[in-house]
């Protein structure tokens, strides 16, 4: 008897019905066991950011674990690290997890002893814990694609809450859908939830008013930073756009791949971390810490914030060519987004369908690169095109088995 690792559609990469078989990475590179070798723009779903195996980020990581990895309660390098955060509030908390799923599940807990209410708002993609699903919703999708609002497995069986722990989806991105939610289900909802990543689908006025509306309502405003932090900034737009939320998820980016997760509150409310008994066996291990010290580090050192915007134009520039060489450019946008670490390929009708999706991820996958169509595809601070890593190894042959037309486009990164 032995084991098999359980297949999972959304982590298992496939090339012509091949699983692929990740084995190292390199800055931007991944290798198969076989020596094949992928352009990583998927970044482990966005925590990559100084790129795989950096030698430097191994070092001063590993020095830190010589202390240790897990103590009877958080260690030094805990406040260490807490001190060193933005000051988003005049004086904050922070409470550690692993996963931004128990960090967004700890806000809800804390914000319903807060309100005595257990109703949520979501606006985005909030974690797999099954008490935050409802049916499915395509948030990465712009908010008057079809396909946004759409059942992900029929009859999925999630357990879900109803009554007065309902969850509200804020679909269409509208402030008067969500004023209109507050109104009519204002004794239900102690808590909105907004993954600020759907700021790039409108505006960041959007999440400004949907701070103002929840204070106007009394209810607890908790920014979801998960994809932005340590993208945009370390505490993401919280940070770059000084926004005042009542709490912060920040996740991902933040510790280079390592798993950590925080959630941020005012000084005053930090008692209630402990109150409400959030975090669990593992929310005191140092690993994550340890990473998350070193990302800090380098990525000021290399001014990682300052170089995402570059190179996040640069690529945006590389795939509009590829588009617009290919006569694509009425079926296929493309956007920098995440201050320039991220890039989002948006399809328009017909093409916007999973199928078509799903087609132009296996076109990009044709030529070596690993990306996201209907998600957002990250960068790591080496992904330089034209930067020397890349010179003259990669193309973009952007989108001819969408089309099943073998025209070439190529363009050299
Ligand atoms: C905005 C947002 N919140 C929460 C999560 C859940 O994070 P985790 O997978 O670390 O539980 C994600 C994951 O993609 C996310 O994008």
């Amino acid at each position: 008897m032995s084991f098999e690792v359980a297949p999972r559609s959304i982590a298992d990469f496939h090339h012509r019905g091949r699983r692929l078989r990740l084995d190292s990475g390199s800055g931007p590179w991944l290798f198969e066991a076989d020596g094949t070798r992928w352009l990583d723009l998927v970044c482990g779903y966005g925590p990559v950011i100084i790129g795989h195996s950096d030698p430097e980020f191994l070092t001063l990581t590993s020095d830190h674990m010589a202390k240790g990895q897990q103590f009877a309660s958080c260690s030094t390098l805990h406040e260490m690290y807490a001190e060193g955060l933005p000051d988003i509030w005049p004086m904050g908390s922070c409470a550690f997890f692993k996963t931004s799923s128990e960090a967004v599940t700890a806000a809800v807990r804390i914000s319903s002893r807060l309100t005595s209410k257990k109703g949520v708002v979501r606006c985005g993609f909030t974690g797999w814990h099954d008490v935050q699903q409802s049916p499915r919703i395509a948030w990465h999708l712009m908010p008057q694609s079809p396909e946004r609002v759409r059942k992900f497995v029929p009859n999925m069986t999630l357990r879900g809450v109803s009554g007065d722990e309902a969850v509200f989806d804020w679909v269409d991105l509208r402030p008067d859908s969500l004023e209109e939610l507050l109104n009519r289900h204002g004794s239900l909802i102690g808590t909105v939830v907004v993954d600020t990543y759907q700021e790039e689908l409108t505006d960041i006025e959007l999440i400004r008013t949907a701070v103002d509306l929840c204070k106007r309502h009394d209810v607890t405003i908790v920014l979801d930073e998960t994809k932005t932090s340590g993208r945009v900034a370390e505490m993401g737009f919280t940070e770059q756009k000084s926004l005042q939320p009542d709490m912060v998820v920040a996740g991902k980016a933040i510790a280079n791949g390592a798993p950590l997760s925080l959630l941020l509150l005012p000084r005053h409310l930090g008692q209630y971390v402990e109150k409400n008994r959030v975090g669990g066996t593992h929310s005191k291990e140092r690993f994550g810490v340890a990473a998350a010290v070193v990302t800090r580090e380098l990525m000021s050192r290399r001014q990682g914030y300052e170089i995402f915007p570059v190179l996040g134009k640069t690529w945006e520039i590389t795939y509009r060519r590829a588009i617009e060489s290919l006569d694509l450019s009425n079926r296929v946008t493309v956007h920098s987004v995440l201050g320039g670490a991220g890039l989002d390929l948006r399809l328009a009708a017909p093409d916007d369908t999973h199928e078509g999706r799903s087609a132009f991820q296996g076109a990009f996958a044709t030529q070596g690169i690993l990306s996201l169509v209907g998600h957002p595809s990250f960068f790591d601070t080496g992904a330089y095109p034209g930067g020397p890593r890349l010179v003259g190894t990669t193309r973009v042959r952007c989108a001819s088995e969408m089309e099943n037309q073998h025209r070439p486009a190529d363009v050299m990164i």
